[in-house]
C-alpha cells in the first residue's frame, strides 16, 4: 500500500477520539498508542495508528523522528486569552473593576503605537509556543493595528488563531473609546483583511457590557448579521460587582447574558470568559443558543472573582474550554492551568479526572471554538498542531513520575507538577515552531 506523506514520527501518543456530551463517556474515547506512528503531508495527518500497523508503510530511507520516550498530546487550545496584557501579568492588590482601571488600560493604552504591538505580538506569540499552546482566542486591544500585528505574525507561522479588535465606547479612559460608527467601520475594514486567510479567524470583541452603549451593541449586531460565519468573544457574569453595575445600566434586560441576546449575540461561534455567576436562566440560554463558556481557573483566582462550576455545565450541556486569561491569569502554561482548575474544581467536590482536564484543553476546548473538525486530536484529515511532552524534567518529577502506575496518573501528576519545562517540541502545520534551548535543555 502507498502513502503520500512528507513526515514519519514515532512516539507515546495520547488524545482523545470524539467530542462527548457528558463526563463519563470519555473513558470510551480514550487513545493511548504507546509505540504509535503519525504521518504528515505537510500540515495534515494523513495517518494514525500503532507502529506495529504503519511501519510497513514506510520506504527503507524513511526518515523517521523518534519520540518513544516523550508523551506527544494534540497542540493546546486557549480559549480565552488578552495579549497586550502579556507585559502586566501578576499585577497586585485588586479585584475586576479596580484592576481595569489601575493597570489593564493604562497598559493597553500603549497599542496605538504599531512597533509596540509588533514586539508584543512577537513575544506572545513565542509565550503560546513554548507552552505548548498551538491555537488561542485573543483580545487585542481596541486599535486596529493591535489586531495587524498580531494576525500578521501569527499568518507568517501558520497557526490556527483567532482574534479580534477590542470595541468599547464608554467607562474607560477617552484614548481607548472610539465612537459606534468607527468601531463597526474598523471591525468591518479588519475581517475583509483577516477573516479566512490562511488559518485565521476574526472575533467580533465587544469588551464586557459595561463598556458597550446601546448603540455600540447595535454595531455588534450589524457585523453578526454581515458576517455571519466570525465568532462572537466577550466577558459574561465574572465579577459580583460587574453583574450589579450591568444590572444597573441595562434595567430592562432580565440578566446579564439577556444584555447580549437581545443584541443576537449568543450562538454556536459566540465565547463568554467566565460565567462565574450565572442565574439558571443564562444557564439555559447558554445552553439553547449553542453558545459557549472559556473556563479560566487562574484568572478566576487571581482577581478573586470566584469559582467556576464544571459540573453545572456539563449537566445543562454548555460546552466548556480552557482559558488562560493572561494578564488577569498568571500563566500561559496549559499543565498549570489545568492544575488550578482540579483545585477550583476540589473546592466544589467535583473530581476533575486528568483526562477531562487534557479534553477540556484539546478537544473539547476545539468544539467550544467550533474547530474541531480542524484540530483537537490526531484523526487522519485533521490539521497536524501537536506537543512533545518531556513527562518528568525535574528531580521531583522524576521521582513522582517512577512512581505511576498508569497513564491516567502519570497525566495527572503532569498537570499537578508540570509547567513549561516539561514542553520539548511544539509543532505547528506540521513543523517544528518551537524546541528549548541546548541550555535549557542541559539544565
Ligand atoms: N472584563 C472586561 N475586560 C476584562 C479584561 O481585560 N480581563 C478580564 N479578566 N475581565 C474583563
Ligand atoms: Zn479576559
Amino acid at each position: 500500500m502507498s502513502m503520500q506523506f512528507t513526515t514519519a514520527i514515532r512516539g507515546n501518543f495520547f488524545d482523545i477520539a470524539a467530542c462527548v456530551d457528558r463526563p463519563e463517556q470519555l473513558d470510551a474515547q480514550l487513545r493511548h498508542i504507546a509505540d504509535g506512528l503519525l504521518l504528515l503531508d505537510h500540515g495534515t495527518i494523513v495517518w494514525h495508528g500503532s507502529w506495529q500497523q504503519g511501519a510497513s508503510l514506510l520506504a527503507p530511507d524513511t526518515v523517521v523522528t523518534d519520540y518513544r520516550d516523550k508523551l506527544i498530546v494534540p497542540g493546546f487550545v486557549d480559549t480565552h486569552i488578552h495579549y497586550p496584557q502579556t507585559e502586566m501579568i501578576g499585577a497586585y492588590g485588586d479585584q475586576l473593576l479596580a484592576w481595569l482601571k489601575h493597570y489593564t488600560f493604562p497598559t493597553e493604552s500603549q497599542f496605538g503605537c504599531a512597533e509596540h504591538a509588533e514586539k508584543m505580538s512577537a513575544f506572545f506569540l513565542q509565550q503560546l509556543l513554548s507552552n505548548g499552546t498551538t491555537t488561542a482566542l485573543v483580545f487585542g486591544t481596541v486599535h486596529p493595528q493591535s489586531v495587524d500585528a498580531l494576525f500578521g505574525q501569527a499568518a507568517a507561522l501558520n497557526m490556527r488563531l483567532i482574534a479580534g479588535k477590542v470595541m468599547m465606547d464608554r467607562h474607560a479612559p477617552a484614548a481607548l473609546l472610539e465612537t459606534p460608527q468607527q468601531s463597526y467601520q474598523q471591525t468591518r475594514a479588519l475581517i475583509e483583511r483577516w477573516h479566512g486567510r490562511q488559518r485565521l479567524g476574526y472575533a467580533i470583541t465587544p469588551r464586557f457590557a459595561p463598556t458597550s452603549s446601546p448603540a455600540l451593541l447595535e454595531q455588534v449586531q450589524r457585523l453578526r448579521n454581515e458576517f455571519p460565519d466570525v465568532w462572537l468573544h466577550t466577558h459574561l457574569s465574572e465579577n459580583h460587582d460587574e453583574v450589579a453595575w450591568v444590572k444597573q445600566l441595562f434595567p430592562q434586560r432580565r440578566n446579564y447574558l439577556d444584555v447580549y441576546h437581545h443584541y443576537g449575540l449568543t450562538g454556536s461561534k459566540s465565547v463568554f470568559a467566565h460565567c462565574l455567576h450565572l442565574e439558571e436562566q443564562e444557564w439555559d440560554c447558554l445552553c439553547d443558543t449553542h453558545s459557549s463558556i472559556a473556563f479560566c481557573p487562574t484568572s478566576n483566582l487571581f482577581l478573586g472573582s470566584g469559582l467556576f462550576n464544571l459540573g453545572k455545565a456539563w449537566q445543562k450541556k454548555v460546552k466548556v474550554g480552557i482559558g488562560t486569561d493572561v494578564g488577569a491569569g498568571t500563566t500561559f502554561n496549559m499543565l498549570q492551568t489545568l492544575g488550578e482548575a482540579y483545585k477550583v474544581a476540589q473546592l466544589q467536590s467535583y473530581k476533575l479526572a486528568a483526562c477531562e482536564a487534557f479534553y477540556h484543553a484539546t478537544l473539547g476546548g476545539a468544539r467550544a471554538l467550533s474547530l474541531d473538525k480542524q484540530i483537537g486530536n490526531f484523526s487522519v484529515g485533521k490539521e497536524a498542531d501537536f506537543v512533545v511532552l518531556d513527562p518528568a524534567v525535574s528531580p521531583l518529577q522524576k521521582l513522582r513520575n517512577a512512581n505511576c502506575h498508569d497513564l491516567a496518573e502519570q497525566l495527572f501528576v503532569l498537570l499537578t507538577l508540570g509547567d513549561d519545562r516539561n514542553i520539548y517540541r511544539t509543532y505547528v502545520d506540521g513543523k517544528i515552531v518551537y524546541q528549548p534551548s541546548a541550555r535549557q535543555e542541559a539544565a
